[in-house]
């Protein structure tokens, strides 16, 4: 792979944001260039098999799920983790018939999981980890609740990078692009506090019956703006350097995973860069992780040779996203009041029912946990929990689960 050199990174405190760097080449000669860096494929393969790829999703066609699965290299393991709608039309029944299928005819070590198996709840409260339940012990709708599940189960695995995929792309080409760009960034990577968030080089959208190339999405390029302000008010110089701020698809070291705090639903991606600045910045109060402090925490930022093309959900959705991303700015412990008011400006009337931006339900890093304990509990316990392993058959996977719980097994 070929991908440009970065030429500036910003440094805030312990964290080192680099500027955004294209891919020149999904594939590459192996000539050393001033400019560009060039990663030889079978160092991103070493990355691919220590990564597991978490692809959380809720109600979407099976046939893009389909294409997502197929398109993650084999080397990595996959995570799936659902919310979709159980009752009249079972859409998570489909989605593991497929999956079940899809590990058959590929051998793919592949994981998935309910989002709403009351297993999961109980696994969760014996592991110490309630930050997540709701009043009847499930776990709460919401993206990052979902991919929370899915890094537990990959450091389970014993992975040491975990990645993030949506299940709702038209493109499988350009998930199977995301995967390799998170390896190269990880490969660049000086640091085992380390995270890669990608930037579409477009987002296609329908305008007047033509395709437009779309660079920046409504929500993303205002998330960007006020972080970009948070960073430059607290360091006296103007940047622009913060170009991922919603980055859905990013990929993090295990190490990195353990030590962040998470915040809800769609908010999850900008409150990284809003933890890190809070918790490692310039004016940090307290250093809780020295290990990391020391050694710097780096973020790529990579920006895809494909184009994204993705299911709209609308305009209430947007709004939502905006509104969860900016509450993340407006309570950071670096936002001063020219920048609160500057959100308050942003939001106008979407803020309606609130005087003031809402704090994010915040969760605790996740490194405390015993992910092995973790998956144990659910393992013969739970209804929905599927592990198919690499070398396995299904048949005889799923007839051992049957045996724990005591079912007969029926064909699919
Ligand atoms: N497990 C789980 N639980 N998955 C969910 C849930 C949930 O409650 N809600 C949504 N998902 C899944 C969707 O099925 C999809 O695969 C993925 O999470 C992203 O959700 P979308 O609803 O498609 O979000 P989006 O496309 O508008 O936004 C995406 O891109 C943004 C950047 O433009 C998300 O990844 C955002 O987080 C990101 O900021």
């Amino acid at each position: 792979m070929l991908i440009d050199i970065s030429r500036r990174t910003e440094i805030f405190g312990s964290v080192k944001i680099h500027e955004l760097q294209r891919i020149l080449k999904l594939d590459s000669g192996g000539f050393e260039n001033p400019r560009a860096k060039d990663i030889p494929f079978n160092a991103i393969k070493d990355v691919l098999r220590r990564l597991a790829i978490i692809i959380p999703v809720k109600d979407e066609k099976i046939h893009l799920l389909d294409g997502v699965l197929r398109a993650i290299p084999f080397d990595c393991s996959v995570i799936v983790v659902s919310n979709s709608r159980r009752e009249n039309h079972d859409i998570y029944k489909m989605e593991q018939d497929m999956i079940t299928n899809f590990h058959e005819l590929t051998q793919q070590e592949i994981l998935s999981i309910h989002q709403k198996d009351p297993e999961l709840g109980v696994a969760f409260y014996d592991v110490g980890y309630d930050f997540l339940l709701d009043r009847d012990d499930l776990v709460r709708d919401g993206k990052s609740e979902g991919m929370i599940i899915g890094m537990l189960l990959a450091k389970s695995l014993g992975k040491d990078f975990i990645g993030f995929a949506d299940a709702d792309n038209y493109i499988p080409g350009s998930v199977r692009e995301y995967v390799m760009d998170y390896a190269a960034g990880f490969f660049m990577s000086e640091s085992p506090y380390s995270m890669v968030r990608l930037h579409w080089r477009y987002k296609p959208k329908v305008v007047e019956d033509r395709l437009y190339f779309k660079k920046w999405g409504r929500v993303s390029e205002t998330t960007n703006k006020f972080l970009n302000l948070l960073l430059s008010t607290n360091t006296g110089f103007e940047t622009g350097v913060v170009v991922t701020g919603n980055a859905g698809e990013h990929a993090m070291t295990t190490k990195l995973a353990d030590i962040m705090s998470y915040s809800t639903g769609f908010s999850i991606e900008p409150y990284h860069f809003v933890y890190l600045f809070d918790a490692f910045g310039l004016k940090a109060e307290k250093i809780a992780y020295p290990d990391a402090t020391s050694a710097g925490i780096e973020i790529f930022q990579i920006e895809t040779l494909n184009p994204h093309l993705h299911e709209e959900k609308g305009e209430e959705h947007i709004k939502n996203m905006l509104l969860g991303s900016l509450c993340t700015v407006y309570n950071s412990k670096l936002c001063n009041d020219y920048v609160r008011s500057k959100v308050l400006e942003e939001l106008g009337n979407i803020l309606d029912l609130w005087e003031k931006p809402k704090k994010n339900i915040l969760m605790p890093p996740i490194g405390g946990i015993d992910a092995s304990k973790f998956r144990k509990l659910l393992e013969g316990k739970s209804e929905t929990y599927m592990c198919l392993k690499q070398g396995t058959t299904n048949e005889g996977e799923r007839e051992e689960e049957g045996r724990i719980r005591g079912e007969s097994i029926q064909s699919v």
